[in-house]
């Protein structure tokens, strides 16, 4: 049979875009093609997300919309994948019957036997979570570009209390270093100019006793002209390896995703973070003191069971004293299946959302200052393309992961690795001029090939 077009439409995390490109290699390997043109496609996935109800609403909406194109197009195969897929398995098959496939993060291997099924008329199904599956040998299947996400392992252990993830995504295990670093190589003789290694919690990275400050020196010496960038680390188990690791070696980048999600101790423990706020505070100092000029972002959840204003107030005091650099802020949502969710969902939504203004507008004035005092700094800036608004103007991103702007020049070109003195920023761009091209590694030697 002559395979058909498969069109992947990705929600949720950076893990969800590195699956997809799993997905596609896969898919690839047994003769379908990867188009970008819905209108093209036989076949219809949606990589999917479960963080937060209003995630899933968005895909339901999705679904309602596909489902007018399906009914012009009979033949046509819709399939969720991810975490939806695995929360609410049947539930999606029996009351949206426009869906024919559900497979979750562990059964993408069988993709092509779960497609084949539903062109037989019947539904495919694999929510089966793995201990094992770690599709180490699957070569993901990725366009040309700057940037590229590498999945380094799976799953959480922590169960946080208000999360979906381990129940989604099933226990941790961690990819092979060595494959690893060779999809690193492979990625430099292609061009690729930076890569992020991904898990719910790097830091519990175990290949046999090679841990994750062994995987980034590693990933960081193939090739130097590449950033490495990595998220996420849980607060617990950050160790001072791994500070002095990103200090040590230039390209791994000055940028730590640090989620606190709240200030209040008593309100972590609800949560099950398993750190207190001073242990957090000391962390933040210490990787200040080892990695000067680190930057920091976080996450936050705003409205926890029980959270008082007192609590929320602890939270801002937080904010306050490390002065994140960005973060990202939501409202508490109960997800079926978590402890939280046994807890009374107490904090009415306006005050939810009372209290998410506030840290939001507090966010935006700490990240606004933090950026003046860069005024006049060079920044060596990774060029991504033309800014945003405008093809008279480039962007790109500073090591610390800021987006920087700055006026087109004919010699400088995307992939490129420039200085650029900064002279006006807002809360979320800065804004300079360019001084010089450089090789921004220049004491080290290309371990390449
Ligand atoms: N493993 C990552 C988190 C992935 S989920 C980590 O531990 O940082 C990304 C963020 O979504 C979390 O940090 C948390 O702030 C938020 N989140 C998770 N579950 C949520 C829920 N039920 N309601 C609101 N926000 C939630
Ligand atoms: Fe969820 Fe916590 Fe695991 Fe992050 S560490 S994925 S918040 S359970
Ligand atoms: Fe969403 Fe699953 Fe990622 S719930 S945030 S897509 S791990």
């Amino acid at each position: 049979m002559s395979k058909n077009n498969i069109y992947i439409e990705t929600y949720g995390c950076q893990m969800n875009v590195a699956d997809s490109e799993i997905v596609a290699g896969i898919l690839k390997n047994v003769g379908y093609k990867i188009t970008n043109n819905i209108d093209n496609a036989d076949v219809i996935l949606l990589n999917t997300c479960s963080i937060r109800d209003n995630a899933e609403q968005r895909i339901y909406g999705r679904l309602g919309n596909l489902n007018k194109i399906k009914q012009n197009n009979p033949n046509l195969v819709l399939g969720v994948l991810g975490c939806m897929a695995e929360r609410l398995r049947k539930d999606l098959i029996e009351k949206k019957k426009v869906v024919d496939l559900v497979v979750g993060p562990d059964e993408y291997r069988r993709l092509p036997e779960f497609i084949d099924t539903a062109y037989a008329g019947e539904k495919g199904i694999g929510v089966k979570l793995s201990r094992t599956e770690t599709y180490d040998d699957i070569v993901p299947y990725r366009e040309d570009g700057l940037s590229a996400w590498i999945s380094v392992m799976r799953g959480c252990d922590k169960f946080c209390t208000f999360c979906v993830v381990p129940f989604t995504r099933g226990r941790e295990r961690s990819r092979d270093l060595d494959s690893i670093v060779n999809e690193v190589k492979q990625l430099s003789e292609r061009g690729f100019r930076e890569v992020s290694l991904l898990g719910q919690n790097v830091n519990s990275y175990d290949d046999n006793g090679r841990d994750f400050a062994d995987l980034l020196a590693a990933a960081a010496l193939v090739d130097r002209s590449i950033r490495v960038r990595f998220t996420t680390s849980h607060p617990q188990d950050l160790s001072d390896k791994l500070l002095y690791t990103i200090a040590e070696h230039p390209n791994l980048c000055n940028y730590i995703h640090l989620p606190v999600q709240s200030g209040s101790n008593r309100i972590l423990e609800l949560m099950n973070r398993t750190y207190t706020i001073e242990h957090y505070l000391e962390l933040i100092d210490k990787a200040r003191k080892i990695i000067p000029g680190v930057s920091f972002s976080t996450d936050i959840i705003t409205g926890f069971p029980t959270e008082t204003y007192e609590d929320h107030l602890m939270t801002v005091d937080v904010m306050q004293k490390v002065r994140y650099d960005g973060a990202y802020m939501f409202k508490y949502s109960p997800r079926e299946g978590t402890k939280a969710y046994r807890m009374d969902d107490d904090v009415t939504e306006e005050q939810k959302s009372k209290r998410l203004n506030e840290i939001i507008n507090l966010q935006q004035n700490i990240s606004y200052e933090v950026n003046q005092e860069l005024m006049s700094a060079e920044e060596i800036v990774l060029v991504e393309g033309y800014s945003r608004k405008s093809n008279e103007f480039l962007a790109g991103r500073t090591d610390t992961n800021k987006v920087v702007v700055f006026p087109v020049s004919e010699d400088v070109s995307k992939g490129d690795y420039v200085k650029v003195k900064i002279d006006r920023a807002t809360s979320a761009t800065l804004f300079g001029s360019l001084i010089e091209m450089i090789n921004p590694y220049p004491e080290r030697i290309q371990l390449t090939g």
